[in-house]
């Protein structure tokens, strides 16, 4: 037997205004797209913002279903949205912001386990890494230079 120890890498910013302009700019575009999100089960509220190597800006939020689980994330609304629109551009950035109606929401918040899985297949469709950048309504913002860092032991078509 041995033991196997993973470790990852972020980098954690006190706030938006540390980053470069075009990520303010896309996680600007990622809390405006909270404001779209049909979320009155859970009150909370997911905005993300993706930027293509084609310039195209595409924000998706989080869509809820009173069968709770045909509901959809943000950041899967968003993915599979370019994915559709743009099979053949790059996705360069993602910018989540996360929010609840209940209580403010300080600390950045991940993206869940499904939607890591969804952003994987087209990181590794594209060969190339996505940013992703995730914050509360306010305060840190916390910085992965790929998802591959956000999901050790990942899924992929290498075993099928
Ligand atoms: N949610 C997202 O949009 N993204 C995540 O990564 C985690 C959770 C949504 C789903 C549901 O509408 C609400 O947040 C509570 O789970």
């Amino acid at each position: 037997m041995k033991e196997i120890k993973i470790e990852t890498i972020l980098q954690v910013f006190e706030n938006v205004n540390e980053l470069p302009q075009h990520i303010v700019t896309l996680m600007q575009k990622a809390v405006e797209a909270r404001e779209n999100a049909y979320a009155p089960y859970s009150k909370f509220h997911v905005g993300v913002a993706i930027r293509l190597d084609n310039n195209q800006i595409i924000t998706g939020s989080n869509q809820e279903n009173a069968s709770y689980p045909s509901g959809l994330c943000a950041e899967r609304t968003a993915i599979y949205y370019a994915g559709s629109q743009f099979p053949n551009a790059k996705i360069l950035q993602m910018a989540i912001s996360a929010g609840s109606k209940k209580n403010q929401t300080k600390t950045p918040i991940p993206p869940c386990g499904a939607c890591r899985q969804a952003i994987a297949e087209y990181e590794i469709k594209q060969e190339s890494p996505i940013e992703i950048y995730f914050m509360g309504e306010t305060g840190k913002v916390a910085k992965s230079k790929s998802l591959a860092n956000l999901l050790p032991l990942v899924f992929d078509k290498g075993v099928l």
